[in-house]
């Protein structure tokens, strides 16, 4: 199969190309490189630079390639900076899928595979997360993720395009290669920021809350491999391919740890003693968020490779320990 993968050069789209590539698949990569870097760029698959708002942009890539099914991870995804910044957000996230769905139904396109968020269901009603649960994003990022969803669905009704959206949990770890890995800039997540202190980046790590209604305090999480998140992606398209329908499935290990347990694993793995320091809440976070992903091991025969925190955090370690400052020189 043929497909377009537009986000390629972001963490979770350079790690689903790479597993693409080794399963023999071809890869054609779309990614104005705001977020993404050049470096991640898979050397085996062929790049297009350019942003899915242009829609002559777009249209150019189904003119010159014969894509079967398209994956989609162009968007933006800082909760923080959605709150600032909503029309952002509004603008590439929902504006750009709007033209490339567009493309997508004047070329004749008719499979995508999304990428979505746990911040579609807002504060959890009940743990473990399905699917059915109500979703009242408590931000701008998982509403335009949530509306990029309806999007998807209304032009399926109207024009036949079938999609998968895949509701991320805590995406974290590194390729087994070592070549790509995590690099954002600002970086917000938890696991790189611990990580920066045995890399002499920073002297300690802030716990954002100690006073929720969990086992300690803190907030629990559901941590879940990027290489896990990017062979969900290739079942998704094969899925889709042999004729099913769409729908939207959660992809976690269905296991939370707390921010302290995920520091005392970092500790462990990178034999640092990672001072931390208590800090108060960071407004929007939930005390918890599990996912059952029971429904994307049952219909798409998911079933994550590495689920210990300790393998997740050796494989994010290996990245930022040789990578310290990202894909920067
Ligand atoms: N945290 C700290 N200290 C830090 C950074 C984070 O204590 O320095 C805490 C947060 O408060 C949170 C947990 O660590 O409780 C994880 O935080 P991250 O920022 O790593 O991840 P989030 O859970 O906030 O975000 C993730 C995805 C988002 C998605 C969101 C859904 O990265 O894309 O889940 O709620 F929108």
């Amino acid at each position: 199969m043929k497909i377009l993968v537009l986000g390629g050069a972001g963490y979770i789209g350079s790690h689903t190309v790479s597993e693409l590539v080794d399963a023999g698949e071809e890869v054609v990569i779309a990614d104005n490189l705001e977020t993404g870097h050049i470096e991640a760029v898979n050397p085996k698959a062929k790049f297009y630079e350019g942003d899915i708002r242009n829609r002559e942009f777009v249209d150019s890539i189904f003119d010159n390639e014969k894509i079967d099914a398209v994956i989609h991870f162009a968007a933006n995804s800082l909760v923080g900076e959605s709150m600032t910044n909503p029309l952002k957000y509004y603008d590439n996230n929902l504006y750009g899928t709007k033209v490339l769905l567009e493309s997508m139904v004047a070329h004749g396109v008719d499979k995508i595979v999304f990428s979505s968020t746990a911040a579609t269901y807002g504060e959890p009603e009940s743990i473990p997360i399905l699917e059915t649960d109500k979703t009242e994003p408590t931000n701008p990022y998982g509403e335009t993720k949530l509306s990029m969803e309806k999007m998807m669905k209304w032009t399926g009704v109207a024009h036949g395009l079938r999609y998968v959206a895949l509701r991320y949990f805590n995406a974290c770890g590194a390729d087994k290669s070592g070549e790509i890995g995590e690099a954002h800039s600002p970086e917000t997540h938890l696991i790189p920021l611990i990580l920066q202190v045995p890399n002499g980046q920073r002297e300690s790590v802030s716990i954002f809350g100690t006073d929720y209604d969990t086992k300690d305090g803190t907030c629990v999480r559901d941590y879940i491999h990027v290489t896990d998140l990017a062979q969900a992606h290739i079942l998704a398209v094969k899925y889709l391919a042999k004729g099913g329908e769409s729908d939207v499935f959660n992809l976690g290990n269905g296991v939370g740890f707390t921010v302290k347990e995920v520091i005392e694993t970092a500790r462990k793995v990178t034999g640092h003693p990672i001072p931390a320091v208590e800090s108060p809440r960071r407004g929007g976070d939930p005390a918890k968020l599990i996912a059952s992903s029971e429904k994307a091991k049952k219909i798409l025969g998911w079933k994550p490779e590495h689920a210990s925190l300790e393998e997740i955090i050796e494989s994010a370690w290996k990245w930022h320990k040789n990578h310290p400052n990202g894909y920067a020189k």
